[in-house]
């Protein structure tokens, strides 16, 4: 049994920051754990330009914590009418992908794309320029089945967008079912990679359910059924060069979970590795843990592995019941649990 695993600096390629007074809030849990993070645009009003998006680097930079290295890889959110002129001025000014937000799908999503077939202008100037696309992958359709959003995108969208755009590079972020990690994993095409979240690595939807109704579980995706957890369990653990570690780690203040229509997101910032390495422990796989967040999303990306190192050691400790969030409060996922593994 390894009491203690040092690796790689790892990155986060899947991180919700906010603005304001909830970036100040959070950002010293992903700088404490992440060299970088690929920072989701969702904000209100969304990230759209790169203009905005510079000006968002720069509060995130100024938000750091003295002394901190941490490094902002900034997105662009597509909309119907991105116009294909702005992927220039995205690539000139450091943004390094866009995100597809289905209209609808998910938090903050009532400006993202109603039908793809309106960003292919846009989407051939990301291919050219070397932009990636991220994805979130379910379908809105309301007639189908929420647990069943994300195979159906992978059938209606997903595969003609790769059919049309083989060149783009495509990232099927927080992949939560078998057929999005059997897609990535065996479709055998070299330009589409996947985040995986921890909470889908480590829950089946029954965490949702245990012991009454449990919000800080509620994120989307949502969790899925326990064949489908293996099955990520099985992709992130098998050394697969394309597969790589997101956290997808979204804030709400707890009160905004905590009633009805309750927000979705799951807070991980504060405990990412540790989460991750319990996940990999349990599958017998801790020697897969450093390829999988500190490697293959650079090498995706097409960006240097970062130098420097991190150490986990097998040392107890409870996660905060809280944390301070502006002017309500956070609650990470597992507040008040024991967590077997401590960054250090
Ligand atoms: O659970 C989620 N929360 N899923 C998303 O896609 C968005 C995120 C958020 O921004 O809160
Ligand atoms: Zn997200």
């Amino acid at each position: 049994m390894t009491d203690a695993l040092t690796l790689t600096r790892p990155d986060d390629w899947h991180l919700h920051l906010r603005d304001g007074e909830a970036l100040a809030a959070v950002l010293p849990h992903s700088a404490a754990q992440f060299a970088r993070a690929i920072v989701m645009p969702n904000l209100r009003p969304p990230i759209t330009t790169a203009a905005q998006a510079q000006a968002y680097r720069d509060r995130i930079l100024a938000a750091r914590p003295a002394g901190s290295d941490f490094q902002p890889l900034m997105t662009l959110y597509l909309t119907d009418r991105t116009p294909p002129d702005e992927i220039k001025r995205a690539r000139a000014a450091g943004v390094v992908a866009l995100k597809l937000y289905p209209a609808g799908a998910t938090t903050n999503s009532d400006d993202g794309v109603t039908d793809l077939k309106h960003c292919r202008a846009t989407l051939d100037a990301m291919q050219r320029e070397g932009l990636l696309l991220l994805v979130h992958g379910e379908v809105t359709d309301p007639a189908v089945d929420v647990f069943d959003r994300e195979a159906v995108f992978i059938d209606r969208v997903l595969i003609p967008l790769r059919r049309d755009f083989p060149e783009l590079k495509v990232v099927f972020e927080h992949v939560t079912t078998r057929e999005g990690a059997q897609y990535v994993t065996q479709a055998g095409d070299a330009m589409t990679g996947a985040t995986l979240t921890p909470q889908h690595l480590l829950y089946n939807r029954n965490a949702l359910f245990t012991g009454g109704l449990q919000p800080h579980w509620y994120c989307l995706p949502v969790l899925k059924g326990e064949e489908h957890r293996q099955a990520l369990v099985q992709a992130a653990t098998s050394g697969h060069p394309r597969v790589f570690l997101g956290t997808d780690s979204a804030p709400h203040a707890a009160h905004l979970k905590e009633h009805a229509g309750g927000h979705a997101g799951c807070y991980t910032a504060l405990t990412a590795l540790e989460l991750y390495a319990e996940a990999f422990e349990a599958a017998g796989a801790m020697d897969r843990l450093e390829g999988f967040a500190s490697h293959h999303g650079a090498d995706f990306y097409g960006l240097p592995r970062n130098t420097g190192t991190v150490t986990l050691r097998r040392e107890g400790w409870t996660v905060p019941a809280a944390v301070p969030f502006g002017q309500a409060e956070l609650k990470p996922l597992r507040a008040g649990e024991r967590l077997a593994w401590k960054l250090s």
